[in-house]
């Protein structure tokens, strides 16, 4: 190649990388964009439009049956091409032309659906739970545990006591995970309960997970959830197969066979991760007599083949740092955990997508 055409063929690669690292970051930057719209899309009732109209719903029929004026037909088609692009809806051809239809994901943002995860994505886009990120530059720099705290001047747990919408709120999205994850735990992991004959789910929220448990598959287990009082004055599912114990988990968990923490220790520092566990271990029998901790957690690991699981698990961690100054682990962060508070061996079995099913035995 003549020194004129690797200039010319040089000046191009400088040109296109530059504009691939001006598209990396809007791309990143827009992202707020895509969860915005989304979130527009639920709040206008879309999903539960689309689901309702029973076949694909051409775009004239979208807009007649939405709560917006005629005049905003061409918004709303701009508004559908990007979360077709994203995948939460698709088009389908049918004798009117061509409609929208639900996806998978869509699906799960149905407002009935039992397993729908609607009040996840309102409590995560809600103010209340975004505010606090323009704070994390200002946390950096000082000593508070959370960036909630330097945000509200109050830890999470306390701006939730004092917050009983957001509580609510927050308190429904946790049991909107549980519907779909505790379905496939005791399908997929059912083995983990047998010959439990007692079990405190330890901040167990509304005790959809313990009532999952006993209801579905395990009847004999005598289910107890422990959670913080205003949280048990708040649970929906006080059944008579359920016992609800308003207390606090760095004080006393009441004793069992196992005990089943679920998105509870990701939400504390590692030392006081190593005071809840030697609660656990008061609470439980020995290994022999069949004492053990089931929690179910992320562990990550940035070098799976999945990069988008990975990349959620790095930005569920950095959440973790904002809402409850708590943090998602990797394998030795976890047995450091477990050795420091006592517990001589762990399992760690990786089947729930972004978490993990973790055995701990005394
Ligand atoms: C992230 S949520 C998880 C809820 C539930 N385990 C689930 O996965 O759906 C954490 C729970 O821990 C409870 N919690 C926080 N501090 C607690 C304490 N000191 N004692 C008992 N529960 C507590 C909260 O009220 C909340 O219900």
């Amino acid at each position: 190649m003549s020194p004129v055409a690797m200039e010319v063929t040089k000046g191009r690669a400088d040109t296109h990388e530059l504009l691939q690292a001006q598209a990396h970051i809007w791309n990143h930057l827009l992202q707020t964009i895509c969860n915005m719209s989304l979130k527009c899309a639920v709040e206008l009732g879309i999903p539960d439009i689309i689901n309702n109209h029973g076949r694909p719903m051409t775009h004239s029929q979208l807009v007649d049956a939405l709560p917006v004026p005629p005049t905003r037909a061409g918004d709303v088609r701009r508004l559908m091409r990007l979360l077709v692009h994203s995948g939460f809806f698709a088009v389908q051809k049918n004798e009117d032309g061509e409609g929208y239809v639900l996806t998978s994901s869509s699906k799960l943002l149905l407002s009935g659906s039992k397993m729908s995860q609607l009040p996840f994505l309102l409590m995560l886009l809600n103010s209340d739970f975004t505010s606090p990120w323009h704070f994390l530059g200002k946390w950096f720099q000082g000593n508070d545990a959370s960036v909630m705290e330097t945000a509200t001047g109050m830890a999470v747990w306390e701006f939730m006591a004092k917050n009983p919408e957001a509580a609510h709120m927050f308190n429904k999205a946790m049991a909107s995970d549980s519907s779909i994850l505790m379905e496939v735990l005791v399908n997929e992991c059912g083995g983990v309960f047998q010959g439990v004959g007692s079990l405190v789910d330890v901040g167990g929220g509304t005790g959809l997970s313990a009532t999952t448990i006993s209801r579905k598959r395990f009847p004999h287990i005598k289910c107890t959830v422990l959670d913080l009082p205003h949280v048990v004055a708040d649970a929906p599912l006080k059944t008579t197969d359920l016992d609800f114990v308003g207390g606090d988990m760095f004080e006393s968990i009441p004793k069992a066979d196992a005990l089943f923490l679920k998105n509870i220790l990701h939400d504390w520092s590692d030392e006081h991760c190593v005071t809840i566990l030697k609660r656990c271990k008061e609470a439980i029998p020995s290994k022999e007599k069949g004492g053990k901790v089931i929690l179910v957690d992320m562990v990550v690991d940035t070098t799976q083949a999945d990069r988008k699981l990975a990349e959620s698990q790095l930005c569920f961690d950095v959440m973790m740092m904002v809402h409850e100054g708590g943090k998602e682990r990797d394998e030795q962060e976890w047995s450091k955990i477990f050795n420091d508070a006592g517990f001589s061996e762990y399992k760690i079995t990786p089947v729930l997508g972004l978490r993990s099913l973790i055995e701990l035995y005394p």
